[in-house]
């Protein structure tokens, strides 16, 4: 674990290959973090020499498992419910580092260098909450590895990997968009649980996915504005030839529309699975 002592001359696409080829977890959040960091202090420079692994590197646990395969996760609120909750959390955390390292990677070079600033900061931001949802399985006498987790969140990333726009339409704006949704409840039951701590992890997670959902937002934007295409029109495209989920309501409307996603993206789509319910957070 050297990444700190950084060649002179290497270039960002080299940092973001070597952080997406490292395994060991506790490694990964260090070369992620430290990719942005000299990103930031200007210590990498702007050539895109190395190519995207196909697949990251992933530590020998946890076990991957289709999402049928999962088991269940134990009654909520109990020791087992918990862990399993936690551990859920950290690995959709584990994922999303390698997520925003391969759409700086391997899109920058195509994009402008504002691109790369904000998705360096994601893989910043998405480190340090696996960092801290580490910490929390620590905390409870558990560790990431210690359970099989869901084997198909890289699966949208390969599906979109040769295209900027539908790579922006699917992983910020339908996953991370997802999590502004569901994360509120999550947090209020958590609390409601007596697990103040928990809480807050989970509220500071939420503030950092707003301003990610925005990132992909604006990008996606100015991409399709570049192009003279219509935004909301492309993305709903792009999605239904990507992704093969349902939009599914209740939608978290203020948090969507903090991040730039306006009603007008999502309503449409989401009509085609249910009527969207009142938003209760
Ligand atoms: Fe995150
Ligand atoms: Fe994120």
């Amino acid at each position: 674990m050297n990444g700190s002592s950084s060649k002179p001359g290497e270039s960002v696409a080299a940092a973001i290959r070597a952080a997406l080829l490292t395994a060991e977890p506790k490694a990964k959040v260090f070369a992620a973090r430290d990719v942005a960091r000299r990103w930031r202090m200007g210590e990498l420079a702007w050539r895109f020499d190395a190519a995207m692994p196909e697949r990251p590197a992933w530590p020998a646990r946890p076990e991957l498992l289709a999402p049928g395969q999962m088991p269940k996760r134990g009654k909520a609120g109990s020791e087992r419910g918990r862990i399993a909750l936690w551990h859920a959390l950290a690995h959709i955390e584990f994922v999303a580092i390698d997520l925003a390292l391969d759409m700086a990677g391997r899109f920058g070079a195509e994009m402008a260098r504002d691109f790369v600033d904000d998705f360096l900061s994601v893989a910043a931001d998405e480190a340090m909450h696996f960092a801290l949802l580490d910490r929390k399985l620590a905390s409870l006498g558990s560790y990431y590895g210690a359970l099989p987790a869901h084997g198909g969140l890289w699966e949208a990333a390969h599906e979109t990997r040769h295209d900027v726009r539908a790579r922006l339409a699917v992983v910020p704006m339908v996953l991370e968009a997802r999590g502004l949704d569901v994360t509120p409840a999550t947090r209020d039951r958590v609390r409601a649980q007596g697990d103040e701590h928990g809480a807050r992890i989970l509220q500071r997670i939420l503030e950092d996915e707003i301003r990610h959902v925005r990132f992909g937002t604006q990008h996606f934007v100015e991409r399709c504005e570049a192009a003279g295409d219509a935004a909301e029109k492309s993305w709903k495209m792009l999605v239904k030839k990507h992704f093969r989920g349902a939009l599914k309501p209740p939608f978290n409307d203020s948090a969507r529309s903090a991040a730039g996603l306006s009603r007008e993206f999502y309503a449409a789509l989401a009509s085609r699975t249910e009527a969207p319910l009142p938003n209760n957070h």
